[in-house]
């Protein structure tokens, strides 16, 4: 008799063992509460946990390593990336796109109809909830976040690592790494991937041009007439197919 377990097996340099191989897939399982209400044909990534009476809605997609926080609601056909972090109550509607790294804080409302009416013009029919051509689309690009209790207008883009301050209405696509807070929500300065503030703008205004080293994370960048560049080789990719353009 070998004094080894038969079971294991070193292949590829990876250890493998079949209670090991169920501990992981179990680790690796979505945990869904037992109240939260999943339609068909969701898709939850690797690692996501999704809490209590959480309601997301047939063909949507969320990735690996996220977190849906109590009482969200998620409508259809949404697409949600990887390590995404959405708080309790958040409202997020067909035509929502939500790319890697996101953070949703609590209480914001996402929306994808400009001029919505209940019924036809005579009252006699309920309008269908299925996407139509009022329906307008919203992206939020990787890395952003959203303060609490936010309401995110329709027909834009929230820039990749851009800050939405807590209680704003966002009504026009939101620059990359741009804070923006208020009433429209507009850019009054400009933040760090990791979060820290990097400057304010002055008299409202983005600068012209501007290196700029971040005080936390030592991060370098250089913003140019609204675009900016990562000067430790991160690129900006463009939006993904489908997408509108920052503005
Ligand atoms: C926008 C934000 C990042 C600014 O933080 P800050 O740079 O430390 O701002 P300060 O507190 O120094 O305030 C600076 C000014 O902005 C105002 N201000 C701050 N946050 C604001 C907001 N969300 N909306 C409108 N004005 C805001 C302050 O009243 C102050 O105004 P003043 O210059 O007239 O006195 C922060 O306030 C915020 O909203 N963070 C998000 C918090 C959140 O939602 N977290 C959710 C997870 S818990
Ligand atoms: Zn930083």
């Amino acid at each position: 008799m070998p004094d080894t377990d038969p079971d294991f097996s070193l292949t590829d340099n990876t250890l493998t063992h079949p209670v090991l191989t169920e501990v992981l897939a179990q680790l690796a399982a979505p945990r869904v509460h037992p109240t939260a209400i999943i339609e068909a044909n969701v898709s939850l990534g690797r690692g996501t946990s999704v809490w209590d009476n959480v309601h997301i809605r047939h063909d949507t997609t969320v990735g690996d390593e996220c977190i849906v926080g109590e009482k969200t609601y998620i409508a259809y056909g949404v697409r949600i990336g990887h390590r995404v972090k959405i708080n309790s109550m958040v409202y997020i509607c067909t035509a929502v796109t939500i790319e890697d790294g996101v953070m949703i804080s609590a209480g914001t409302i996402f929306t994808n109809d400009r001029f919505p009416r209940a019924t036809t013009p005579d009252l006699k029919r309920l309008r269908s909830s299925d996407p139509d051509e009022h329906t307008l689309p919203t992206r939020v690009r990787e890395g952003a976040t959203i303060g609490a209790g936010c309401t995110i207008g329709n027909d834009l883009t929230i820039g990749r690592f851009a800050m939405i301050g807590m209680g704003a209405l966002v009504t026009k696509s939101i620059p990359d790494f741009a804070l923006a807070i208020g009433h429209p929500a507009v850019p009054v300065g400009a933040v760090c991937r990791c979060g820290q503030l990097l400057f304010r703008y002055t008299a409202g205004r983005p600068p012209a041009r501007k290196r700029v080293e971040c005080g936390a994370c030592r991060r370098q960048y250089v913003f140019n007439a609204g675009q900016v560049e990562e000067l430790d080789g991160a690129t900006t990719p463009p939006p993904r197919a489908g997408a509108r353009s920052v503005t």
